[in-house]
Parts: C-alpha cells; sequence; structure tokens
C-alpha cells in the first residue's frame, strides 16, 4: 500500500497517445491518433473492423511499435519501453491462461515475474479471485472452468499488481449474450472499485455505451468523435459517427443558402421537399449536404408540407418503427414509444412529417 501513496498523483492513470501512425505495407491502420484516458477513466474504442483498434491498443501495450508518435502512461514517455516495464494490466479476448497450473498460480504469476515472495503472492492472489467472486475456485486448473470464470481469472491475473491502467481488447466477445452483459457491469463496477483507468477495446456498440464513461469511435485508423455516450448520440460531429452510434435516418439534398457552422441551414431534399437542418460545418449555397436525424426525432401528425407513405409498421413491445417514404423517393423511419402519441395509420397512408432543426444535422456530402 506504501507504494500507491508514494506514487499516489493523481495523474498516475493518465495514459495516451499522441500523434500516433502505424502503417502495415500499404494499409494505414492507425493514422494520425492523439487522444487520452485520464485516471480512473473508462475509455472505449469503438469503429469498424479494421478500424485500427487493436493496433492502438498494442503501441499503448508495447507490443506494437508505431512509426510515429508517442505513448505516455502518467506522466512517463513509454514509447520505447518494453511492455513489461510499462505496468499495465492486459486482458485479451481469449483467455490466455496456463493451461498447466492451477488458478491460483496463474493469478499470482505476474507477482512472481516481480519477485515478490511467495506468501505475499498467494495472499494477493486470494485476494483477486475473491474480487472477482471465484474465492472457491483457486485449485481448480483452467480447462475446468466455464469461459466466463477463466475471463475472470484473467481479469484477476491483470488487476493483482495493481497496475494503474487496465488495457482490455474485447474480452467478453467470446461469452454469451447473458454472460457478457453479466460480466459488462461486473467489469464497470470492478473498475470503480479499484479506481482504474480502463482502456477498453470493442465493436460492440451497446457494449460501449453501457460501459465507457467516453467513447472513442475510430474509422480507419482515425478518429472521428471522442465524447461521452450522450455526447455521440445526441451531437454526432461527424456522419459516420451518426451512422456507427445507434439509427440515423441519411437524406441527402442541396443547401439553399450559406450558412456557418451551427447555423440554420434551408436544405432541398429530392422530390423538391424543402427542410430545416443545423449546419455541422460551413456550408455553402448548392453544396451536396447529408442531412442526419435520429428515428425518434421525427414526429407525424400536423398538416406540415412533407408528407412520408406509409409502407411499414414494425411493432417491438417498447416501440414502434414505421418506415416511410417520402415524395422524392428515399425512406425514413419514425420510432414513437409504446404509449406516446401512437398513430394508427393502414400501409399506403399519408402522413405529415416534421422535425426540430436542431435535431437535423447537415454535413457535407462525401466528395
Ligand atoms: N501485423 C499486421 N500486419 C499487417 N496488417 C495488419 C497487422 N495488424 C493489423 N493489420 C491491419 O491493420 C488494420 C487495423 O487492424 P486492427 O487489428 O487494429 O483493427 P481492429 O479495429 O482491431 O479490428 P477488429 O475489430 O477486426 O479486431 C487492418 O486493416 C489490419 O488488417
Ligand atoms: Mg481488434
Amino acid at each position: 500500500m506504501a507504494r500507491e501513496i508514494v506514487l499516489g498523483q493523481s495523474d498516475r492513470g493518465r495514459v495516451a497517445v499522441d500523434g500516433l501512425i502505424r502503417h502495415f505495407g500499404s494499409v494505414r491502420a492507425v493514422d494520425g491518433v492523439s487522444l487520452a484516458a485520464e485516471s480512473g477513466e473508462f475509455l472505449a474504442l469503438l469503429g469498424p473492423s479494421g478500424s485500427g483498434k487493436s493496433t492502438i491498443l498494442m503501441c499503448i501495450a508495447g507490443f506494437e511499435t508505431p512509426d510515429a508518435g508517442r505513448v505516455t502512461v502518467g506522466d512517463r514517455d513509454v514509447t520505447a519501453i518494453p511492455p513489461q516495464r510499462r505496468e499495465l494490466g492486459m486482458v485479451f479476448q481469449r483467455y490466455t491462461l496456463f493451461p498447466h497450473m492451477s488458478v491460483l498460480d496463474n493469478i499470482a504469476f505476474p507477482l512472481k515475474m516481480r519477485g515478490v515472495a511467495r506468501a505475499e503472492r498467494e495472499a494477493r492472489a486470494r485476494e483477486a479471485l475473491a474480487t472477482v467472486r471465484l474465492t472457491e475456485y483457486g485449485a481448480r486448473m483452467p480447462a475446468q472452468l466455464s469461459g466466463g470464470q477463466q475471463q475472470r481469472v484473467a481479469l484477476a491475473r491483470a488487476i493483482v499488481y495493481r497496475p494503474p491502467v487496465l488495457l482490455m481488447d474485447e474480452p467478453l466477445s467470446a461469452l454469451d449474450k447473458a454472460l457478457r452483459e453479466e460480466m459488462q457491469l461486473e467489469i464497470k463496477h470492478l473498475q470503480r472499485e479499484l479506481g482504474v483507468t480502463v482502456v477498453f477495446v470493442t465493436h460492440d456498440q451497446t457494449e460501449a455505451l453501457t460501459m465507457a464513461d467516453r467513447i472513442a469511435v475510430l474509422d480507419h485508423g482515425r478518429l472521428c468523435q471522442v465524447g461521452t455516450p450522450r455526447d455521440l448520440y445526441e451531437a454526432p460531429q461527424d456522419p459516420f459517427v451518426a451512422r456507427f452510434i445507434g439509427e440515423t435516418n441519411m437524406l441527402d439534398g442541396r443547401a439553399l443558402g450559406d450558412a456557418a457552422s451551427g447555423g440554420r441551414i434551408g436544405v432541398r431534399l429530392p422530390g423538391d421537399v424543402v427542410v430545416e437542418a443545423t449546419a455541422m460545418a460551413p456550408l455553402a449555397r448548392d453544396a451536396a449536404v447529408v442531412i442526419a436525424v435520429r428515428p425518434e426525432r421525427l414526429r407525424a401528425g400536423g398538416d406540415g408540407p412533407v408528407k412520408g407513405r406509409m409502407k411499414e409498421a414494425i411493432y417491438a413491445g417498447v416501440a414502434t418503427t414505421y418506415v416511410l417514404e417520402m415524395p422524392g423517393g428515399a425512406t425514413v423511419r419514425l420510432r414513437s414509444a409504446t404509449g406516446a402519441n401512437a398513430f394508427d395509420l393502414a400501409d399506403g397512408g399519408t402522413v405529415s412529417l416534421a422535425w426540430s432543426p436542431e435535431d437535423a444535422r447537415a454535413f457535407p456530402a462525401a466528395p
């Protein structure tokens, strides 16, 4: 414990990458990423397959060497320091337990490597085992455990020497849904209890939204946006983020005037439908734009100019999703919570659609 007091600066658990670049041949796996997890923060790296999440994590861990950029842990530049001297705990997708060692020996192993005396390492391994609620399982061999139990042992082994930072790469993806959801909450609680910084890689947005304090969204090796789950869902700054997090209607159109970023803009959609949105970047008259608007932000009813023809109603208990065709042929989805102004419309019927301009984000269309 004395160790924690001596090294107890508040940013001991801060981990950052700065200008990180890692190419594999012509593949830009990580293409200039700067990002920090603050001490005690749960940061998720979220993105589709191949977006560079694992490569970033491996650069932080020291198993990959960046072509450019820096990695810092606390106030130490660790870019040139080997993995075992970075003081980071790690949990991977596959459990990577030593099959020939008991559960307790597996957990004690990192302490043995650090020269901790036998009695103390056993005591600390038992403590870590209790933390992951496997007190009774110390004498078992890994093969005698379920997948979830093995992953808990891997977690215990990662926290046993109390690293200030835990790195996890899809640690739950091999588990079934129910167990995965249970472990998500367990890891989250454990992280809070220990005050440890976690950098957690996942391609599952629900997992990221459930667990993380902040989420970094990656695409093709670039950082699109980093923010709280609420920021990303309610204020996406990038069309990729709008599309990737949750469900979004994306409507192509043309700017009717000029607008500064944050300004109100009129947009003409196909079928000569004119709507209002908020510009997310400076937009020039006639520029091709794409409007992102969430299904639950669309309203039906009234006698507004935008008409939608009902194609399908999908009832899902908690809400109903209506698929509507706009005059130009684009389809939009409108979601209405059960019990809230539900409307009843036969297939083929038309209804007026509306949204508040602040709920519709206009981005420049990709060139
Ligand atoms: N050792 C390697 N050699 C060559 N290319 C690699 C290597 N490691 C990663 N890549 C490439 O770099 C890109 C990013 O890979 P990375 O593993 O970081 O993606 P990821 O976001 O973790 O994806 P996933 O969700 O599938 O795990 C991919 O195009 C991948 O094929
Ligand atoms: Mg990966």
